[in-house]
């Protein structure tokens, strides 16, 4: 039983292996304070660790000190204009144009398993495998209704949140702020750590002290962005990889976010995340609802470890979703930075064959196949081959490709549309703009307004042509500019709040619609490279595109903060050609292979080019995606050292779940050859199990490696690495 109600404490508890989260019912009123979450414990009466009798600030006592009250509990799901100064949760615009809102207990489910979010993305799991306490809130006055969801997973450290908001009234009522979660706990002298970044720089991990006062990140930009990711966690300054107690939370949504941190004057801190409350506005009227995204919450006592394999664990399982879901995915050659537009149907074959020489098992055709579209400035929207490149079409592409022995990959991008396309002329309203001001272009194109349904019908019929008539087995869905100017033909002065999240909502439904179309696509989402690397995405793509630098050494930044909180088999990573095309740096091709290996492999270069001695390499480099790959792509990841905190190395460490085996990558991007070598403390094997080492063939226990540590090799210059394993053996 993972969700429990103890009426004599009137305490709610969600339990999960290590983890315990509880709610009180306080004071006569029913108010909702935050009791307890952490490592797991027994017991049930912790009340009196929100301390809201100090002061006789309990409305019962004295309701004089209700203000007092109201910005000093520990409280579930905060509310503005009553007295809590702190972030708030909710906050509405009703029709008397008043904005305060205040919420009591009403009654509460416990529900086996988890209902489904649709049309909104979210981690799911059969009844075995969770529970779900919905605990409804109302607002008397407002008569407004908030159903709390909380989702505890019976094996797995990991609690979900959401709320569904329903009008009661028989008057409409506006949202101008619905948040998804807020927890409140003491301050114990947190640091923040967040994942900060830029285009071809995604996902650095950024950890500072927290401080009074607000603090957060957010992304105005439509998607979830690069800039920032939607995750935060509070860590105990002390904590480590390997210890200390973490809470972390993670946004399954692709648009518009907020994360805080609120340090209050009562030493609480306060962690909130929602859909970013500028330019939001939803109109409910009587009856209607509105159902924010989910927030995943992570708790681990034993460090960024604990937290990383929670995520991973559940993401795996429990939000990507298909046949790929559990398998290994194909070897890809993309021809991207192979060839950029610059290709024909002749040229894309001679690729083609030589991949298929080495073993490589899929081709996809990256952006120019469609439309005119000979660089970027026009033919998106125009879904159509381009017969000049492919005079065979798609289908005939697809076809010779198969017959090499491969599999066939295409691109689209269909949020958008360049200003020079067909479908600008025929339709210039299905792209947003103000009017009367001129157009904001990004990559010369503009974003689609996808709220509208006939928009989305328009993009889709011609994708479904696509794909239905040539054998695709794969697509990669890119997204190429930030949302501005975000105005729409359908809107009006009272829907303008909603365009937003109408148009993630938008993005969701077409994605939707060619899964249940082609429920066999391998379907990898992409957005400026790793734009849109967020959970939401993942309920759709077991992939994502990390980022459009392919260098082996800024990648390793890279992958490290995106595998912070999202597996190993999602991210998207290619060995690309050198001298690199983000940042002219040469590294061997050996580590650009290791560097790839951890995550979903491929190549992203012109073979035709490639030296013999780097061809021959490849079909080995294959042969270890396919055994070593796998202990990556399933097992407990482990950040042994980490190149962008040492600046000198990085070792990445990945255990399978029965401990039998294990990879370790270790790249050296600087030499070090004067110094002894680096003895390296592994960690995640079976102490009392003995596995045998790739390198020299030496056996030891689980706890020599662990305790005494392993040998990296020392290699001679720069930028080279090595792929070392472990396996279990019977002496
Ligand atoms: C951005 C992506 O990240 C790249 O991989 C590539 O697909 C280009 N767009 C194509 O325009």
């Amino acid at each position: 039983m993972s969700v429990s109600y103890n009426p004599q404490e009137r305490v709610f508890r969600l339990d999960t292996p290590n983890t315990t989260y509880l709610i009180a019912i306080v004071d006569e009123e029913g108010f909702l304070g935050h009791a307890y979450y952490g490592k797991r414990i027994p017991d049930d009466n912790m009340q009196y660790t929100m301390r809201i009798f100090e002061g006789n600030v309990v409305p019962s006592v004295n309701n004089r000190d209700r203000v007092a009250f109201y910005d000093s509990l520990p409280t579930e799901y905060s509310t503005f204009g009553l007295g809590d100064f702190r972030e708030s949760c909710l906050q509405v615009l009703d029709e008397n144009g008043n904005r305060g809102v205040g919420l009591v207990y009403q009654d509460h489910r416990i529900i086996p398993g988890k209902p489904s979010l649709e049309p909104l993305p979210a981690t799911y799991g059969e009844t075995d495998e969770c529970e779900t306490l919905e605990i409804t809130a109302y607002d008397p006055v407002l008569k407004l209704k908030v159903k709390l969801y909380y989702t505890a997973f019976t094996q797995i450290d990991a609690i979900t949140r959401s709320a569904l908001i329903v009008n009661e009234n028989d008057q409409p009522i506006t949202l101008t702020r619905a948040f998804s979660a807020c927890l409140d706990l003491d301050n114990r002298n947190y640091d923040v750590i967040t994942l900060h970044g830029a285009w071809s720089n995604e996902r650095q991990i950024n950890r500072r002290p927290a401080v009074p006062g607000r603090q957060g990140i957010s992304s105005l930009r439509g998607v979830s962005s690069a800039q920032e990711n939607p995750f935060i966690a509070l860590a105990e300054h002390t904590a480590t990889q390997k210890s200390g107690q973490v809470y972390a939370m993670n946004f399954v949504y692709s648009g518009n976010f907020m994360a805080n941190v609120e340090m209050s004057e009562q030493g609480l801190t306060r962690m909130t995340m929602g859909i970013h409350p500028n330019g939001f506005a939803w109109n409910l009227a009587p009856n209607d609802s509105f159902q924010t995204p989910e927030v995943v919450l992570v708790y681990s006592s034993c460090g960024l470890n604990g937290m990383t394999h929670t995520f991973h664990d559940l993401y795996r399982g429990h939000l990507c979703r298909g046949p790929y879901r559990d398998q290994r995915r194909p070897s890809v050659i993309n021809n991207w930075e192979g060839t950029y537009f610059d290709f024909n149907e002749e040229k894309i074959l001679r690729i083609a064959e030589e991949a298929a020489k080495t073993g490589i098992e899929m081709f996809v055709l990256d952006d120019g196949w469609f439309g005119v579209r000979n660089d970027d400035n026009s033919g998106l929207g125009d879904w159509y081959v381009n017969t000049k490149k492919l005079p065979n079409g798609v289908k005939g592409l697809a076809e010779k490709i198969n017959a090499l022995g491969m599999r066939f990959g295409l691109w689209f991008e269909p949020e958008m549309v360049s200003p020079d396309s067909d479908l600008y002329r025929a339709h210039p309203d299905y792209a947003f703009q103000l009017p009367d001001r001129p157009h904001s272009l990004a990559r010369n194109q503009l974003v689609l307004d996808l709220t509208r349904k006939e928009v989305r019908d328009c993009v889709y019929q011609q994708m479904y042509e696509v794909l239905s008539t040539a054998n695709i087995e794969y697509v990669k869905w890119d997204m190429n500019r930030p949302l501005t100017n975000v105005g729409s033909y359908a809107a009006t002065r009272e829907n303008s709040g909603e365009i937003y999240h109408r148009y993630v909502l938008g993005v969701y439904d077409l994605q939707s619609r060619m899964l249940r179309d082609f429920p066999n696509l391998l379907l990898e989402n992409c957005s400026s490279g790793g734009n849109r690397f967020d959970p939401g995405m993942l309920y759709y793509s077991p992939q994502i595109w990390t980022s459009d630098n392919t260098d082996a050494i800024d990648r390793l930044r890279i992958q490290e903060g995106t595998a912070l909180v999202y597996p190993l088999s999602t991210m998207g990573a290619h060995v690309a050609a050198c001298p690199s095309h983000m940042n002219g740096r040469t590294t061997p091709f050996a580590t650009r292979g290791h560097v790839a290996l951890v995550g979903c492999y491929g190549y992203e270069l012109d073979l035709t080019k490639l030296t013999d001695e780097e061809k021959a390499m490849i079909p080995k480099q294959l042969e270890d995606y396919r055994n070593v790959g796998d202990i990556f792509r399933t097992g407990d990841y482990y950040r042994l050292a980490s190149f962008a905190e040492n600046g000198k190395y990085d070792v990445m460490m990945s255990v399978s779940k029965d401990q039998s085996k294990a990879a370790i990558v270790f790249v050296q991007v600087l030499t070090n050859l004067r110094g002894r070598s680096i003895l390296m403390q592994l960690e995640g094997l079976d102490e009392n199990r003995k596995y045998r080492c790739n390198l020299d063939g030496s056996v030891r226990t689980g706890a020599a490696w662990m305790y005494g540590g392993l040998l990296l090799p020392k290699l001679a210059g720069d930028f080279l690495s090595a792929l070392i394993t472990l396996e279990a053996v019977e002496e």
